[in-house]
């Protein structure tokens, strides 16, 4: 009767000393691991911050070769958010932008400049009337152009060398030419000006497209570029 007694008492108390031990291992765990996170996350910062100096240390150690000085404002390394530009990194990009009127040839210039493989040229991307609305629209919707992270269908993305995109006078570029010019300076991009040397011919062509919208049209709507002769054929 004894000696079972004796024998469960001694192992009862092991048990309950482990979970105490248990226990506080635990509790003490978690503190020392709280204390240490809020030690670390200076330090952690730190790091990025040196990774972040680091990779701004890497777009300055890429160099564009032979070079001319008065060139160099005009190269850049962006960095894009929303890619990667891997083994294309360290090349080259120039910034421009078209500015035209409409039945100028700029869309056939632009069909131009994107058939090169290093070339984007991103269409009239301040058509839409609330992206011009504001200059701070308009700053920001040029910072997304020139980092290479704006997406249409003539994005090059990683091996891009030349980006930019059409844009109309008469698309927020008169009101806001200050600023635009401003913008233009501090970020080495090169204003390309295209205008059709005869005036009769753009206005027979405002005419001729504003009388195919009605008549004419393409598949059911109206285009006011054709860019190939299959098109053209179709008209
Ligand atoms: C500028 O325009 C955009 C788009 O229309 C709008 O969301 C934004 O609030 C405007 N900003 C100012 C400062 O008016
Ligand atoms: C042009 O693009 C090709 C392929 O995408 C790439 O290999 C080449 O380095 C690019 N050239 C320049 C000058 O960026
Ligand atoms: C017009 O539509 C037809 C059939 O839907 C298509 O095959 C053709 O490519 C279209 N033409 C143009 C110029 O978009």
């Amino acid at each position: 009767m004894q000696d079972p007694k004796f024998i469960k008492s001694p192992k009862k108390s092991p048990l309950i000393l482990t979970i105490v031990v248990l226990f506080f291992l635990m509790v003490s765990g978690v503190y020392i691991c709280s204390i240490r996170l809020w030690q670390i996350s200076p330090r952690t910062n730190a790091k990025f911050l040196n990774i972040k100096a680091l990779d701004q240390q890497q777009q300055q150690q890429c160099q564009a070769p032979d070079i001319e000085q008065w060139e160099a404002p005009l190269i850049h390394f962006p960095n894009p958010k929303t890619f990667n530009r891997e083994e294309c990194v360290c090349n080259p990009v120039r910034y421009f932008a078209i500015f035209s009127m409409q039945r100028s040839g700029s869309g056939w210039f632009e069909t131009l400049l994107n058939s090169h493989i290093n070339v984007s040229s991103n269409g009239e991307i301040f058509g839409l009337r609330d992206r011009r609305s504001n200059i701070s629209s308009i700053l920001e919707t040029l910072d997304r152009v020139y980092n290479l992270d704006w997406f249409s269908s003539a994005s090059k993305n990683e091996c891009s060398a030349a980006i930019g995109f059409k844009w109309m006078l008469n698309q927020g570029v008169m009101q806001h030419h200050k600023d635009i010019v401003e913008y233009f300076k501090k970020n080495g991009v090169s204003a390309i000006f295209l205008f059709r040397k005869n005036l009769l011919r753009r206005t027979i062509s405002l005419l001729a497209n504003a009388y195919d919208k009605d008549v004419r049209p393409l598949n059911g709507t109206h285009k006011s570029h054709v860019h190939s002769s299959a098109e053209v054929s179709s008209a």
